[in-house]
């Protein structure tokens, strides 16, 4: 929740089409907006319409992960430069970047979120991961390290980019034009760091914004994901496919901060959503059939496996027959086989069953807004999520069409703030002053 009691809401802004890979070819969509950063830019200001509380912008850089002869890519030109493009025309919705810990210096990251954070008046967040792809690590010439030196690394990283945003004086920034000082020298003072993994002398040359220094994100679920995550961040961009999984990856986030001395509430756990938001249900799973195309039968093998039973390509347009409904056996190895039975038991053919996104990174609404209001306030009320991070299937209308039919309803129920309280990210997420490293956990 922010600072009001309020959950908080995310825009998953990717590769600027939409969640669903067929997204780039669907009617009014402009098919370059692939690079186009003026597109990035309107998205974000549909957010902004919304009052949701910050962007957030993915990134490996790794494999694009589709097939390029058919598919976009799923990720971003360049995150910090279109960052840096949205903040110059909003002025209240955070920015948020994934930055790598394992692949970047952090002298580099330091320097650049800190730039962006001063850009934006304050308005920055750093998603501090430590890449797990071999997709990235060759792009850098390298293996993935094993988990221990990654989050070693990482552990490093965080408290030296922290340092070296704290290496310029909260008031060391003099600027009189009469007295002729410009700063304060014994205020802006090296860092002089030097761990196993990363080190810096520093200073870096960049005052306080007006939040101080960027927000520090986390993105995993390991277990060395929830230390690093409980030791520095104040939010975590989650992966949960029920309120179960997400309140015990939320208390587990909580746990950890608490063991490095810090409130649990100083630690937001965002889940994801995935919205086909339409008039009715029906609408939505037409409109997910024609962006899934033939991708969505690749599907087919897999939700035989989920549910434990053999299925007829030819009767792809039937319901589940009785007998089919009373053999299936969820699969123990995937979390979303009860919701893809569930779907079944309510009577679906089985290309609608996939066109419900029971096979998607993350928990799908396709239908009217109502829906997926019930579901955020479900999850909110049961202590899954202070928030949630919204991926639109189809980025053209589905921001629109979520700030136009989703946010009014948890306004009137209360759960969403109507304003901006403030015109920071740190303000928006409620979360404590810092400054340079937070003592507590160093
Ligand atoms: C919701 C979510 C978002 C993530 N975003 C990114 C990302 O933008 N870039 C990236 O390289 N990894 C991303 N990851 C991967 C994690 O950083 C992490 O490497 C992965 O979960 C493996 O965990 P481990 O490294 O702790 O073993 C994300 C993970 C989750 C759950």
């Amino acid at each position: 929740m922010n600072a009001a009691g309020k959950m908080l809401i995310g825009l998953h802004l990717g590769n600027g089409y939409g969640s669903q890979s067929g997204a780039w070819r669907m009617p009014g969509v402009d098919s370059e907006s692939y690079t186009s950063f003026d597109i990035r830019v309107k998205q974000a200001q549909a957010a902004e319409r919304g009052k949701f509380q910050f962007i957030f912008l993915p990134d490996g850089p790794g494999a694009i992960m589709t097939d390029i002869e058919t598919e976009s890519p799923v990720f971003n030109l360049d995150v910090m430069m279109t960052l840096a493009a949205v903040a110059r025309e909003t002025q209240y919705i955070g920015l948020v970047a994934t930055g790598s810990t394992t692949f970047n210096e952090p002298f580099n990251l330091a320097r650049q979120f800190k730039a962006l954070d001063i850009m934006s008046h304050g308005r920055a967040g750093w998603n501090a991961i430590t890449s797990s792809g071999e997709d990235v690590a060759a792009n850098y010439g390298k293996r993935i390290p094993s988990s221990q030196d990654r989050y070693g690394r990482a552990h490093e990283a965080v408290q030296l980019i922290q340092s070296l945003w704290g290496s310029w004086g909260k008031d060391a920034w003099i600027h009189d034009q009469k007295s002729g000082q410009f700063a304060k020298k014994d205020q802006i003072l090296p860092i002089n760091l030097q761990g196993k993994y990363v080190g810096s002398r520093g200073p870096l040359y960049i005052p306080p914004s007006e939040q101080g220094q960027p927000i520090i994100f986390h993105a995993g679920g390991s277990p060395n994901a929830h230390q690093l995550a409980g030791r520095f961040a104040n939010v975590v961009i989650g992966a949960a496919f029920t309120i179960e999984d997400a309140r015990a990856q939320r208390n587990a986030f909580r746990a950890a901060a608490k063991s490095y001395g810090r409130d649990p509430d100083e630690i937001k756990y965002i889940a994801g959503l995935m919205t086909t938001i339409a008039k009715d249900r029906r609408t939505a799973l037409d409109r997910r059939i024609q962006l899934g195309g033939s991708s969505l039968m690749q599907k087919f093998d897999y939700l035989q496996k989920m549910l434990g039973i053999s299925l007829d390509p030819s009767l792809i347009n039937e319901p589940l027959s009785e007998v089919q409904l009373e053999t299936a056996r969820l699969s123990r190895y995937d979390p979303r086989s009860s919701n893809a039975l569930k779907i079944a038991r309510q009577g679906w053919s089985v290309l609608d069953i996939l066109a419900h996104g029971v096979i998607d990174y993350h928990p799908v609404v396709a239908g009217p807004g109502v829906e997926a209001a019930d579901h955020m306030q479900a999850w909110y009320e049961a202590g899954a999520a202070d928030g949630f991070w919204i991926s639109p299937d189809v980025n053209s209308d589905g921001i629109d069409a979520f700030v136009d039919q989703v946010v009014p309803l948890l306004q009137e129920r209360g759960l969403f703030h109507k304003e901006y309280e403030s015109k920071t990210l740190r303000g928006h997420l409620g979360v404590p002053d810092q400054y340079g490293i937070d003592h507590r956990v160093v």
